[in-house]
């Protein structure tokens, strides 16, 4: 049986990580400011804003607001965030996603202050990250790094295969890994024989958005499986991408669905705001 990856142990240790060093800037004389924009009011972006809020509050991170209509322009909603931009009481911004049809997330997104972009999606952001330089890394992937370090999994070396390749998670995960000197694959919905190429993997990332795919057909006995899904499937249950009880028997160490992944990506917001503060 897996050992199991515990998010919710780890992430509450770079909590309180943060929340040291948002003290002591503090003693400093300098707070740790995020501003919060939520565009509209679909359910599941409320409750992630909400727990954003949270654990800001836990960190003595700073927290303002910006809960705005759903009929909100574009023009308006990056006029909103040029004025965060000039504010210098500010030192992050995030603007939650998915935004209403009507909005431009490129165009938004591009419109943070690079050096306000704790999310880590500008195109500085990940070009930073393309070429190894210092910036803001996307949360859950960075989360993901920091799961595998602190459960002392060795990554130099290591086959990995990412599942998916989104702007969020696949391609930077990717690029952090080979960062960390893993050989990488990216993998996504046009990969001739999936199974094939994910049982060579040592160390298998999944952010498919498929409840259960993975099965243990996926995967190579002994591998470190880390699953980015989150789902509730036919009786209201969480589960994520990976058929847990299935791979479990077969894996090294696994990430459970909830606290797993999940906590790790507020946790890393909160240390990119104090890092960028
Ligand atoms: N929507 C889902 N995940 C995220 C995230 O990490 N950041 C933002 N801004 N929106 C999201």
């Amino acid at each position: 049986m897996a050992n199991i990856i515990d998010g919710k142990v780890i992430s509450a240790q770079i909590k309180d990580e943060v929340k040291e060093k948002v003290a002591k800037l503090k003693e400093e004389g300098r707070e740790v400011c995020l501003a919060v924009i939520q565009v509209g009011d679909d359910p599941a972006s409320t409750v992630y804003v909400g727990n954003k809020k949270k654990a800001c509050e836990y960190c003595g991170i700073r927290s303002e607001s910006y809960e705005i209509p759903g009929d909100t322009t574009e023009d308006e909603l990056i006029a909103l965030i040029e004025k965060l931009n000039a504010d210098t009481a500010v030192n992050g911004i995030l603007v939650q996603l998915p935004l209403p049809k009507h909005i431009n997330e490129d165009r938004v997104i591009m419109s943070i202050d690079p050096a306000k972009d704790v999310d880590g999606f500008s195109v500085n952001s990940v070009g930073s990250l393309c070429i190894g330089r210092k910036g803001y890394r996307s949360c859950t992937p960075a989360g993901i790094i920091e799961l595998l370090k602190r459960s002392n999994i060795e990554i130099a070396g290591k086959e990995c295969v990412v599942i998916g390749r989104s702007n969020i998670v696949g391609k930077p995960m990717a690029l952090m890994m080979l960062q960390e000197n893993a050989t990488v694959t990216i993998t996504h919905s046009k990969t001739v024989d999936l199974p094939s190429v994910t049982r060579r993997a040592d160390i298998l990332i999944v952010a498919i958005g498929k409840p259960r795919m993975i099965t243990s057909e996926y995967v190579k006995e002994g591998a470190v499986v880390i699953d980015v899904g989150i789902h509730r499937d036919e009786n209201n249950k969480l589960c994520g991408d990976v058929d847990y009880a299935d791979v479990a028997e077969k894996c090294s160490y696994i990430t459970p669905v909830p606290g797993g992944v999940g906590p790790m990506t507020i946790a890393m917001l909160m240390h990119n705001c104090v890092e960028g503060a």
